[in-house]
């Protein structure tokens, strides 16, 4: 059953902003981007997070730290946006979480209709009508050897906030991108496939792109083929047709991977999966990224080098027209 037993009084979260230590916060943060600027309904008054069935204020909303999840990055996620009242492709997240899952052997610990109702009223209790979830499963408090078994129980937190990934002229004039030297990790080794807790390679990642004053990283498989960006899944369109790396290259099965292939159906426009090189990049007429919390997002410069005509091209323009409706129009409701 979910209860309540937050009490602070705090503001709704803005991710990839600097986040305050200590209590929690007394004021919402006003967040960046024109999503999350538009949220209307129920105000949002104090964050309350989910974790294992109750609700807690931000300050309260702890995790032990035997908790192998924070110890080894043992434990799978979600990110999943919700606009206009609705979760969208509630069931595809669903689907990788419990994917994800098996793949580590972890059990997560309520079925399929509880997680959804937790997620939907997480939203609810937190009053919010756009929005990004974090939906965590832990492997669960075990001792500091990294052996699972050590783990009866894994936990489930989810935290919904508000989002500002990258600033509105950013989104509206295309970003920068840089290739990292940092290598996807193999699939061989943990394959990118499972969405884990263990970022650390996207992060290195990150933090090259950060150094190198670009907008993302461009991550490249041991082969030396575009593999994705740190949270983004890579499309380039060249004469017309439009080219992602296959999964096989290191790539997360991307849900908004799988929604521009719907548009593009839609739109009469082929993509073909295929090994992709920095230099089908440079000489791309288009360039776009997808992801949940960055969507469908232009961008207009790699390692130095212009992509087309250094403005977001009108195929990429087309996307994101078709998916800002999707995303309005389509999706789970949540306040029903
Ligand atoms: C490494 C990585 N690649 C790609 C994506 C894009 O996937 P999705 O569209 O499901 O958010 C994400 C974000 O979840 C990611 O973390």
């Amino acid at each position: 059953m979910l209860t309540k037993t937050s009490t602070a009084d705090a503001g709704a979260l803005v991710l990839d902003q600097p986040k305050r230590s200590g209590a929690a916060p007394k004021a919402a943060v006003k967040p960046a981007d024109e999503t999350s600027s538009k949220t209307s309904g129920p105000k949002a008054k104090e964050v309350r997070i989910y974790i294992d069935g109750e609700f807690f204020a931000e300050g309260d909303a702890k995790v032990s730290v035997f908790d192998h999840g924070l110890l080894y990055g043992d434990g799978i996620f979600e990110g999943i946006r919700f606009y206009n009242g609705r979760v969208f492709r509630l069931d595809d997240h669903l689907d990788r979480l419990w994917d994800s899952a098996r793949s580590i052997c972890l059990e997560i610990p309520i079925s399929r209709a509880e997680m959804t109702e937790a997620l939907l009223e997480t939203i609810r209790q937190n009053g919010l009508q756009e929005g990004y979830i974090r939906q965590i499963v832990t492997r669960g408090v075990g001792n500091l050897g990294l052996n699972p078994v050590q783990c009866k129980r894994p936990s489930v937190i989810i935290i919904a906030t508000t989002i500002a990934l990258y600033p509105k002229e950013v989104c509206e004039k295309g970003l920068t991108v840089v290739t990292c030297a940092t290598r996807r990790t193999s699939p061989a080794a943990l394959n990118p496939a499972v969405k884990s807790l263990n970022y650390l390679n996207n992060v290195m990642a990150r933090i090259e792109a950060n150094l190198a004053g670009a907008d993302e990283a461009l991550m490249l498989n041991e082969a030396g083929n575009v593999a994705e960006c740190t949270a983004d899944n890579v499309f380039i369109i060249k004469r017309g047709q439009i080219f992602t790396p296959p999964i096989a290259a290191g790539a997360l099965r991307g849900i908004t991977r799988s929604v521009v292939f719907e548009i593009a159906a839609e739109l009469g426009l082929k993509i073909t999966e295929t090994d992709i090189t920095r230099h089908d990049v440079f000489v791309s007429d288009e360039c776009f990224l997808s992801g949940t919390a960055a969507e469908v997002i232009p961008v207009v410069k790699a390692d130095g080098r212009m992509i087309g005509n250094g403005k977001p091209g009108s195929i990429t323009m087309r996307m994101i027209g078709r998916f800002r409706e999707l995303t309005r129009e389509t999706g789970t409701p949540i306040f029903v």
